[in-house]
């Protein structure tokens, strides 16, 4: 089986340029190595769908210049369907600066531009795919509204990356089936500070009143995926993490992919994980999308870590 995903989301160009040091206001300094990378949360995501083998499709808007054309341009190349891509004739389309420092230090600035009047009457135009879907998957680069509307116009199963967070009163989210935050984002949506992880786990149960699942990404260890009754611990591969940036993306993508194809939520939360594993010790200097596993990278990648897999849970009190 294929598998039927739509990714509702942005696209941003990176221009990244590498320094020695970073640079205090007001300096010009050197730099070298300037790139100009493919990039966005949602197209990051579907390029990971569709390397796995789904038939992909994403709803953005970027802008009608040479940017745009290089995303729409990019999609095709990886077989993610542009159908529903709007050019906006006022708003650039999203870019990001990055300046790198060493230890992987770095300054970033990211003007959403165009993809943050991805609306819902584009995502109306699109409900003949969204209905077909066995997924629709959304990131918060976009309105929260305009993603809302797209997870809750189709039987299809909803995931929310909410990425970057914004503070999402649990109620919001009635209709979404399953959210994919990570450490940072679950407290940020509840209105708790980064450093009160001893939240985590009742936030995410509170989250889990009103979706199906929560799955909280927590990086080198793996998942917890609360919902349903349970809470559940999901191993990930320990690998030596070259640069842990869009491993949320490979994450989420891959989600989508295994879920799109059938899998049980825990083996596609296991398999997830580890293709956000792969990203993380394969990037190289920031080449975020060259490193998205495809299907048989990640197969023979998970038969390699096979041994360090598996999950351990526990049962939760009813609601
Ligand atoms: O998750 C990483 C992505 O977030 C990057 O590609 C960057 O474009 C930002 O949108």
């Amino acid at each position: 089986m294929r598998g039927k995903i739509t990714v509702v989301g942005s696209y941003n160009t990176g221009f990244l340029v590498y320094v020695d040091r970073l640079p205090v206001e007001g300096e010009t300094l050197p730099g070298y190595g300037f790139r100009i990378e493919h990039g966005g949360k949602g197209s990051n995501q579907a390029i990971q769908a569709a390397r796995l083998g789904c038939d992909t499709a994403i709803i953005a808007r970027v802008g009608s210049d040479m940017f745009g054309d290089r995303a729409v341009g990019k999609w095709a190349a990886e077989n993610v369907g542009g159908g529903y891509v709007v050019r906006d004739a006022e708003k650039p389309t999203g870019a990001g600066l990055v300046i790198v420092g060493p230890q992987g230090r770095n300054i970033i600035v990211v003007d959403l531009g165009a993809n943050m009047r991805l609306s819902k009457n584009d995502v109306e135009k699109a409900f003949p795919r969204l209905s077909n879907s066995d997924v629709v998957l959304a990131q918060l680069e976009i309105p929260l509204e305009t993603a809302l509307h797209a997870l809750r116009g189709s039987e299809a199963v909803s995931i929310l990356n909410p990425a970057p967070a914004p503070m999402i009163n649990p109620s919001q989210l009635e209709g979404v089936k399953i959210i994919t935050p990570n450490e940072v984002e679950i407290l940020t949506m509840a209105g708790y500070k980064p450093s009160q992880s001893s939240e985590i786990v009742r936030v995410a149960e509170r989250y889990a009143r009103y979706v199906e699942h929560v799955i909280v990404t927590l990086g080198e260890r793996g998942a917890l995926v609360v919902g349903g009754g349970r809470r559940i611990h999901v191993k990930t591969p320990q690998i030596r993490a070259v640069d842990s940036t869009g491993a949320g993306d490979a994450f989420n993508g891959a989600l989508a992919a295994f879920l799109a194809r059938g899998y049980d939520l825990l083996d596609a939360v296991e398999m997830a994980c580890c293709a956000g594993a792969f990203l993380a010790a394969r990037v190289k200097r920031g080449e975020l999308v060259e490193a998205l596993a495809r299907a048989g990278e990640l197969e023979k990648f998970i038969a390699e870590q096979s041994h360090t897999l598996g999950h351990v849970g526990e049962r939760t009190p009813s609601r």
